[in-house]
């Protein structure tokens, strides 16, 4: 046999002695593993071994030498095996014990999914240079309703659509009275807030949570999140609306994702539009859209025939879900760890 072979049929051994020991899961394993490879009469390890007779006598030393080496590789790992099935060997003593450590492993927990995608919505629009603004979640009807062109007998004030909070006056739930307060029902509040503070070019979005008197099913629950965006410029178009929304959905559902709109009525844009993909073939609403309403440029005091602007506010849960093919919004708020942990 030549010295390249014997060389060759060692190594093959030696990996494949090494990747059943430290695969065997259970002492019959280890038993056979050690039989089939260390067995004094017909162990693979005796077999190569007498095979080094047929080795040319110069090279004789050489195939010893590595032939040495492949059994102590061989051996130690049948020493592992044996502790690691063993439990650490005659003592009983696992090396890897440290019983001065604190007993408990603690679970690593991780970001629930809905802020996940909240942190992924504000990197994509930062990257178009939008800047991430807050409002409070409990609002006064100015901010919710007024400012943003929602007239008294608008329906969205209804209080069945809303959660008033009871007064301190009158410890009672009263829509329009002084002191009011409910939690809000949009994002779009955040517009108000941020244009009542700063002056044009305004570039923001605001994401968080807004609350209706939904019952929960597959597809509502009382609490959802909302992406709120506002660009307020000179010379802003429905062009400019349309390409930063489906800049947008490409980035974050994948692909070259379609955009259409639909006219709608909003009271705060002027025209309206409701905004739908087209992603995996099926066209889906992902909420609405316009140019920011003349009425509501005046009540934060801007002149409408200055500035121009546009306004959107998208579904947090619905991309999110659209996103992971998570089917019922109730999962996410269910704080059962079997669904949380697969994001
Ligand atoms: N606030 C609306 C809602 O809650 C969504 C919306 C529509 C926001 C049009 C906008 C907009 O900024 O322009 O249903």
């Amino acid at each position: 046999m030549s010295l390249q072979n014997f060389l060759s049929a060692l190594d093959s051994l030696k990996s494949e002695a090494i990747a059943t020991l430290d695969s065997a899961t259970d002492a019959d394993a280890f038993e056979a593993a050690r039989v089939k490879y260390a067995g004094q009469k017909k162990g693979a390890l005796k077999d190569v071994q007498k095979q080094m007779g047929s080795v040319a006598a110069e090279d004789r030393k050489s195939a010893g030498m590595r032939f040495n080496e492949v059994k102590q590789a061989i051996e130690a790992a049948l020493a592992d095996a044996q502790a690691r099935l063993t439990g650490g060997g005659e003592s009983g003593a696992d090396p890897t014990f440290d019983p001065t450590l604190p007993g408990v492993r603690p679970m690593i927990g991780h970001i629930h999914p809905i802020t996940q995608t909240i942190n992924h919505l504000t990197e994509i629009m930062g990257r178009m240079g939008f800047e991430a603004a807050e409002g409070p979640e409990v609002e006064d009807p100015h901010h919710n309703f007024v400012a943003l062109n929602i007239p008294e007998d608008h329906p969205a004030r209804d209080p069945l659509d809303n959660f008033y909070l009871a007064t301190a006056a009158t410890g009672d739930s009263k829509q329009n009275v002084e002191g009011t307060r409910l939690l809000r029902s949009q994002t779009s509040t955040v517009q108000i807030r941020v244009m009542a503070q700063r002056q044009p070019p305004i570039r923001v979005i605001s994401l968080g949570r807004v609350y209706r008197p939904d019952d929960p099913d597959a597809t509502h629950f009382p609490m959802f999140h909302q992406m709120e965006g506002l660009l307020v410029d000179k010379h802003v178009t429905m062009a400019n609306l349309k390409t930063v929304l489906r800049v947008f959905a490409t980035n974050y559902l994948g692909g070259d994702v379609e955009i259409r709109f639909r006219p709608s009525f909003f009271p705060f844009t002027e025209p309206s539009v409701e905004v739908d993909f087209l992603w995996d073939g099926t066209w889906i609403e992902f909420g609405g859209a316009g140019m920011v309403d003349p009425n509501v440029f005046r009540a934060v005091g801007y002149d409408p025939e200055e500035v121009s602007g546009f306004a959107f506010g998208l579904g947090v849960e619905r991309l999110c879900m659209r996103r992971h093919g998570i089917k019922d919004i109730r999962d996410l708020y269910s704080g059962d760890m079997r669904f949380l942990s697969q994001f």
